[in-house]
């Protein structure tokens, strides 16, 4: 009896001993294939032994725990090309999920409507899905592209979760992860979508515009691609004699530079010529956010050749001017009055039954200072 019991716990021993071996011998194979790489390791790795190792820095910065900039060339050229790549592929996978990138097509005129993750806007965006985003067609020419735009920082988990269920449903929705959803980070926001347009998109012209705004789409890209060069371009409504705000909501604490804001463009649709969304885009680190992001924009403009075109068939003041059947963009239109006007094109070419003007428009005088610009006549 108690050698049958000593045969049998002998050969257990066997069992765990082999068993640990292969073990280890699995481990040991594993970790040297995968560990020495720090490539593989995303940057979500916050243990510090890995961290250093993915940033192969010998002058980690101990104060902010981040890796100070690597010293010599070659290994800067490394990590950056790295960090590139992986930010490349990132945003391609994002982009697939947009369905946009496909053959990193080049469009005429890409629409990014600034919208919000709640369901007044989202009831907008529908509408406009329904309305005047049926003239933009991404493969035929001119090609056209429509997205919105909204940050999605700290957003609850039922708001994402619709907001991932719209985009795959519409594939239209430009969401920004680093971006909290604010009316003092409406600068920021606009500054972000330029980001986000220069780095991922290939176009012509951008078009910025509200989720109240009715774009006529097709009659902008048609005058777009009548121009013979697409540089330098900045269209839409402008101000030059607006003073910043001394209190109350739109208090302007940042504004330094003169009494008057620089002229800009009114935010309620203007359209910009790649190139100059570009040079935003390399600024973007450094400048000043202003309250006013309509106006941020004029100041990071001012110091560029462009041909500043005021138009007045863009209704882009705070209310709407009235109806009239130029009109490129009219701001400040509810899902109703969208609708209204979208009918009426289809049936009849035009957006309005009968012209109305509650407001005077005026032309900008370039020629004079910027405070007398702007007389309504
Ligand atoms: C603006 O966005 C940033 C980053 O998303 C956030 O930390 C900040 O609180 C926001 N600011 C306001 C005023 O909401």
């Amino acid at each position: 009896m108690v050698g049958i019991y000593r045969s049998r716990f002998l050969s257990l021993v066997i069992v765990i001993l082999f068993t640990t071996m292969v073990q280890v011998f699995v481990w040991v194979a594993f970790s040297s294939l995968y560990l020495p790489d720090p490539s593989t390791s995303h940057s979500l790795n916050t243990d510090r032994m890995d961290r250093d190792k993915e940033c192969k820095c010998p002058t980690r910065d101990p104060e902010s725990e981040t890796c100070a900039p690597p010293k010599t060339e070659e290994v800067g050229r490394d990590e950056g090309d790295r960090e590139q790549r992986m930010d490349i592929d990132d945003d391609r996978d994002y982009l697939e999920g947009l369905g946009v990138l496909k053959d990193s097509q080049h469009y005429l005129l890409v629409a990014l409507v600034l919208s919000g993750p709640d369901s007044k806007s989202r009831e907008r965006r529908d509408t406009i899905r329904e309305t005047w985003k049926t003239y933009s067609n991404p493969t035929e020419e001119p090609a056209i592209l429509v997205l919105f735009v909204m940050g999605t920082f700290e957003l609850s988990a039922p708001q994402l979760e619709s907001v991932t269920h719209e985009n795959q449903q519409h594939h239209d929705l430009v969401l920004l992860p680093n971006l909290k959803e604010s009316y003092y980070n409406l600068t920021l926001k606009v500054l972000q979508a330029f980001v986000w347009a220069d780095q991922n998109l290939r176009f012509s012209y951008l078009l910025k515009c509200d989720d109240d705004s009715f774009v006529m789409l097709h009659q902008i890209a048609d005058e777009l691609s009548e121009r013979t060069s697409t540089q330098s371009y900045y269209w839409g409504f402008f101000d030059g004699r607006a003073t910043p705000k001394k209190g109350g909501k739109y208090i302007e604490k940042e504004w330094f530079l003169c009494d008057r804001y620089l002229p800009y463009a009114l935010g309620g649709g203007y359209v910009v010529s790649a190139d100059l969304v570009h040079k935003v885009a390399l600024m973007s680190d450094g400048v000043r956010l202003y309250n006013n992001e309509d106006t941020s924009l004029g100041v990071w403009l001012s110091p560029f050749r462009a041909e500043r075109r005021h138009d007045s068939r863009f209704d882009t003041e705070f209310k709407s001017r009235g109806c009239r059947n130029n009109y490129l963009v009219t701001h400040k239109q509810s899902p109703g009055e969208m609708r209204t006007k979208h009918e009426l094109l289809q049936s009849k070419g035009m957006i309005c039954e009968q012209e109305t003007a509650v407001r005077k428009a005026y032309e900008y005088n370039w020629l004079v200072e910027p405070s007398k610009c702007c007389q309504r006549k």
